[in-house]
């Protein structure tokens, strides 16, 4: 290993990344070989129709075999931008398992498989990179795994998917319902044609996977992560939250909970004067709160094709240098092992929306719902009147466990007609 001259380069995927990738890679050639002390040369461009790029200017590189191209012997680096995970984790391991250093934009492969991948990696001594797999163009994973290696991360939280927070900012703005503005996400192209794993939260979850694992060197799935989508804030939830000085965000919250480790995804309130609150259209921003560096905040661009590839090509830099020089980037660190909380340990606010009989004792009745279970009640507000009465009870920190019995006593109670949504909110 080391002392190349030439770094062999596989791109699996020709897509809104992979596309741009090759372009940026032609475009910045000079810079990068200057950059790495060696030139990247591209091998191989794998798709899976052939017929689709033939006008491309990389026709002549293209092939539907992604196997093949990762085991050609003059193949030093995979770059792996096609998505999903069953066939990228075989592609990913089989290269690793040759001994090609890894780049990949896939968090869904990362936050499913990363034991398994870090584990090649490190078997064959190469480097496994994922930095575009998380809010795309913003570097975080980077200050994770290198910048804040020194310190002890108290916490991340952020927006991590551009869609949700497309869909979420322009119902705010313009007081259109859900459905309208998933529409006009995906019109834009910021929504796929099947948004479920925006809309419900799983691609905000795997990126939580990912920066959880991170922060606490503890190993964290994506099955591990609380997830909850947006499709279900309605237009209502969202003049509510105006009403009361707030707006609703999807974010990503990992943090320490004791000696455990928390990662929830949900709809959250938070003031409108709070940062991220100013955050909007398709943009990503995270907090870290380490305990020596005090607060970090990571804002840009979530997704597209060159934001994303100017991380990826940030990652190829340097596995690439490694190829050249020799060395390998920091691997995996999840010696803390720390226990997954139980999300019912989880204690946040909450705001409980529901549409009530107006009448007399109605609110004392609700009322005696959380102090019976401790929970102490921050504001209750009567929004409507008569066969309209709609109550908003705003809590103090309160576990999940708790409230999750407080919202199944109040939907039995004769008073409560339904209990509409429990959004929960989070302040500086
Ligand atoms: P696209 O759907 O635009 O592109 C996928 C590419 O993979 C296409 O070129 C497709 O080929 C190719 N492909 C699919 N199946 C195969 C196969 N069996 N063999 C070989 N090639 C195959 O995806 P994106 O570029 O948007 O996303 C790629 C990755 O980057 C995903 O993991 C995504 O989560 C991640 N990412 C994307 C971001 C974005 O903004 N788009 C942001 C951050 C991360 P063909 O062209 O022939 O159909
Ligand atoms: N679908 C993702 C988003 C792309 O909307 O943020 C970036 O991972």
């Amino acid at each position: 290993m080391g002392k190349k001259t030439t770094v062999g380069i596989a791109i699996l995927g020709h897509g809104t990344v992979g596309s741009e990738v090759l372009r940026l890679m032609g475009e910045y050639s000079e810079d990068l070989t200057h950059r790495i002390g060696g030139e990247l040369e591209i091998k191989g461009v794998a798709v899976s129709d052939l017929d689709k790029h033939k006008d491309s200017p990389a026709a002549h590189l293209m092939t539907t075999d992604a196997m093949s191209l990762i085991n050609r012997e003059d193949v030093d680096i995979v770059v792996e931008v096609i998505g999903g995970i069953d066939y990228p984790r075989q592609l990913v391991l089989a290269a690793l398992k040759a001994g090609k250093s890894v780049v990949t934009a896939n968090k869904a492969l990362v936050a499913a498989h990363a034991a398994e991948l870090a584990e090649a990696a490190d078997e064959a001594n190469v480097d496994l990179y994922y930095e575009a797999a998380v809010a795309a163009a913003i570097p975080v994973i980077g200050p994770l795994r290198r910048s804040l290696a020194g310190d002890r991360v108290k916490s991340v939280m952020g927006i991590v998917n551009g869609t949700t927070n497309f869909i979420l900012d322009a119902m705010d703005s313009t007081g259109a319902s859900y459905d309208d503005m998933l529409a006009e996400a995906t019109r834009l192209g910021y929504a796929e044609a099947d948004p479920t794993a925006d809309v419900e939260g799983y691609d905000a979850a795997s990126k939580a996977a990912i920066l959880a694992t991170l922060a606490f060197h503890t190993r964290v799935t994506a099955d591990d992560v609380y997830r909850e989508g947006i499709s279900k804030i309605t237009a209502a939830d969202i003049n509510a939250a105006k009403n009361a000085g707030h707006t609703i965000k999807l974010l990503a919250i990992c943090e320490r909970v004791g000696d455990t480790v928390s990662a929830r995804v949900h709809p959250t309130l938070i003031p409108r004067d709070h940062p991220l609150a100013s955050v909007n259209k398709s943009f990503n921003a995270i907090f870290v709160e380490a305990e020596a560096a005090g607060r970090l905040m990571f804002y840009g661009n979530g997704a597209g094709g060159a934001p994303t590839a100017s991380a990826v090509l940030g990652d190829l830099v340097g596995a690439a240098r490694n190829k050249v020089h020799g060395g390998r980037a920091p691997g995996e660190s999840t010696y803390a092992n720390l226990k997954i909380a139980d999300f019912g340990d989880v204690s946040t606010r909450y705001h409980v929306d529901m549409d009530v009989h107006d009448q007399l004792g109605v609110l004392a009745r609700i009322a005696e719902q959380f102090s019976n279970a401790g929970i102490s009640l921050r504001t209750v507000r009567q929004e409507e009147k008569g066969e309209n009465a709609r109550l908003i009870v705003v809590t103090h920190h309160a576990y999940e466990r708790d409230l999750a019995g407080v919202v199944e006593k109040l939907k039995s109670m004769d008073e409560v007609k339904s209990v509409n949504s429990v959004i929960r909110l989070e302040s500086e």
